[in-house]
């Protein structure tokens, strides 16, 4: 078994993927234009620019473009040379994962709009508007890590931030890569790639889930470990901040499968866990199953039972009441404070929930408790719509009669996804995954307040737009922190050996979620900043505080 543990002056541990933009316009001016605005709009990124489709093609050879600006009358001075759609369709050939986007003028949007019928590529008009759109569509291509320190860097310089302090919170403390040789049911050896980053212990030990997905990578995992540290920090828990991950597909894996290659994990992961080091938890495609091996099999290895070395554990194996219910109960606590702070009551409210699993459910559950009408939800099967309002729990046990998905439901109006995130309510709660509202569909948002339940569910570049229409976004790192407060709870109860009552649990948490809330939301008033940067202002002040006083070699 590999493992590559890399230090925290390593490059690979600080290193942050350029962006590789690519301008394809016959347009001169235009080009020039465009390519300034970028230049001076967004950072760490190169940009190219070509005059016709066939000399792109002809250049791009193995390089990986994040995103491509396409003029859609490519051809208008040479009839005979390819048109921005081919292009587009060709390099989406060539790069699955590149963004294209199509520029054209305003007397062409028909066109374009009826080419693009049933196309994943987007257009941008040339307007007045058009460059920030640009710039915008580029923040929401790059990657989660780049997506953090954009947001990072803001808060740094609001608060003058020291150079060397700022260095040591923007770079991971430690990641730690291993390869995991599993054997499959069929008797072959298939090796999976995974990751442990532990981005700060400045306030207490480092905490953070493991997800199980092919989408898992070094950076994804830096991301995600990060904002732990800024997560802990604003619940105030005296936590740092870490995650991890494994490359795989569990779907496609059998429960045998799944155990070993859990193991081997833990096995690989032993010097770097610890009850007072670093303490994984459940993310996403793992859960109590996967925590109760991870208990089992770290517990053997050390020769002692150590049920504090995870948490969100089966409740018979040390883990705490009130953890099922603890996030979604955290974003409605805090969607009520922001309604209070905004004088909107609850009870004239509708909200539309995306994702129906652990977080949506429960969060939408505890909205029609508070008199909050839910009238969408949604899960990656199916959403729906009702205005008059849809019975949540009626919904939850048909999700739970129905191998736990949505589909089939009766309760309202099928609509999509996208329909779902632009319906006319005063509340939208994602609450499923990342990247779901970006510069494409922020401006088309009529909700007044967004409670981020999901993980980066709004990328930076829609951020901005958000922001200009005086929409509240409470952003993931303090909506979603009741999940790691009661986390920490149950921690506190495996090390003292005495559990408290789901009472108890709930009052406490949901007095850390108010007080949280309120931390953030004085910060932003303060600065005159969104509740996003205030997080992140409010999270950096204090573990730089910890740096500081803990000093250095
Ligand atoms: N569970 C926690 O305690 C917790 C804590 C903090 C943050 N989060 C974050 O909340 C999010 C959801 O976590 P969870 O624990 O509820 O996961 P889950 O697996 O229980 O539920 C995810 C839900 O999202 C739905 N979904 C997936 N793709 C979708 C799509 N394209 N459109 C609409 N719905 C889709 C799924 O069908 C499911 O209903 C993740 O971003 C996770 O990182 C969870």
């Amino acid at each position: 078994m590999a493992i590559t543990a890399i230090s925290k002056k390593s490059k690979a541990a600080k290193q942050v993927a350029k962006a590789l933009i690519l301008i394809v316009e016959d347009d001169a001016l235009q080009a020039e234009i465009l390519k300034d605005h970028l230049e001076s709009s967004t950072e760490n990124c190169t940009i190219i620019r070509y005059s016709s489709g066939e000399e792109c093609i002809k250049a791009i050879g193995k390089k990986k473009p994040t995103i491509a600006f396409i003029d859609f009358n490519l051809n208008s001075k040479n009839k005979k040379a390819m048109d921005g759609l081919k292009l587009s369709k060709k390099i989406k050939e060539l790069n699955p994962k590149c963004e294209t986007i199509l520029l054209s003028d305003k007397n062409t949007e028909k066109a374009i709009n009826d080419a693009l019928k049933n196309s994943s590529v987007k257009f941008i008009a040339k307007d007045e508007k058009s460059l920030q759109l640009a710039s915008a569509a580029v923040q929401d291509t790059t990657n989660p890590f780049q997506a953090m320190i954009q947001r990072f860097d803001i808060a740094s310089k609001i608060i003058g931030l020291e150079q060397d302090v700022y260095n040591v919170i923007k770079n991971p403390s430690k990641l730690v890569e291993v390869s995991l040789p599993i054997k499959m049911d069929d008797g072959s050896i298939q090796t999976f790639d995974g990751y442990r980053v532990i981005h700060s212990t400045a306030l207490g030990p480092s905490k953070g889930g493991i997800r199980y997905s092919t989408a898992v990578d070094a950076d994804e995992v830096k991301a995600l470990a990060a904002w732990m540290t800024y997560k802990c920090a604003i619940a105030d828990i005296p936590y740092g901040g870490a995650k991890g991950g494994i490359n795989c597909e569990p779907s496609k894996m059998s429960v045998g499968e799944l155990e070993r290659l859990t193991r081997a994990y833990t096995a690989a992961m032993q010097d770097i866990f610890g009850v007072d080091k670093d303490i994984p938890a459940p993310d996403m495609n793992t859960g109590p199953r996967e925590m109760a091996w991870i208990v089992d099999e770290f517990s053997k290895i050390k020769g002692s039972f150590t049920p504090g070395i995870v948490t969100g554990k089966p409740l018979h194996l040390g883990g705490s009441l009130g953890r099922v219910e603890a996030t979604g109960r955290g974003v409605c606590t805090s969607a009520l404070e922001a309604l209070a702070k905004m004088k909107m009551s609850p009870k004239k409210c509708k909200a539309a929930v995306q994702g129906f699993g652990n977080v949506g459910s429960i969060t939408a559950k505890h909205f029609a408790m508070h008199g909050i009408k839910v009238v969408a939800i949604s899960d990656h099967t199916a959403a729906f719509y009702d205005p008059k309002g849809i019975d949540i729990e009626k919904a939850m046990a048909y999700r739970d009669s129905n191998k736990g998905v949505l589909k089939g439901y009766k309760g309202g109006k099928l609509i999509t996804n996208s329909e779902l995130l632009e319906l006319p309510v005063e509340i939208l709660a994602p609450c499923a995954l990342e990247n779901q509202i970006t510069a494409s569909n922020a401006s088309n948002i009529k909700a007044k307040l967004i409670v981020e339940g999901a993980n980066g569910p709004t990328t930076a570049g829609a951020d901005e737009i958000l922001n200009k229409k005086g929409v509240i976004v409470i952003p993931d790192i303090l909506a979603n922190g009741g999940g790691v407060t009661v986390s920490y709870f149950e921690w506190v109860q495996n090390r003292t050996g005495y559990y408290h009552s789901e009472e108890e649990i709930n009052n406490r948490a949901d007095r850390w979620m108010k007080q949280a809330f309120a931390n953030v939301w004085s910060v932003s008033t303060k600065h005159k900043i969104s509740m996003r940067i205030a997080a992140y202002v409010f999270a950096l002040e204090k573990v730089a505080k910890a740096i500081r006083s803990r000093g250095s070699y």
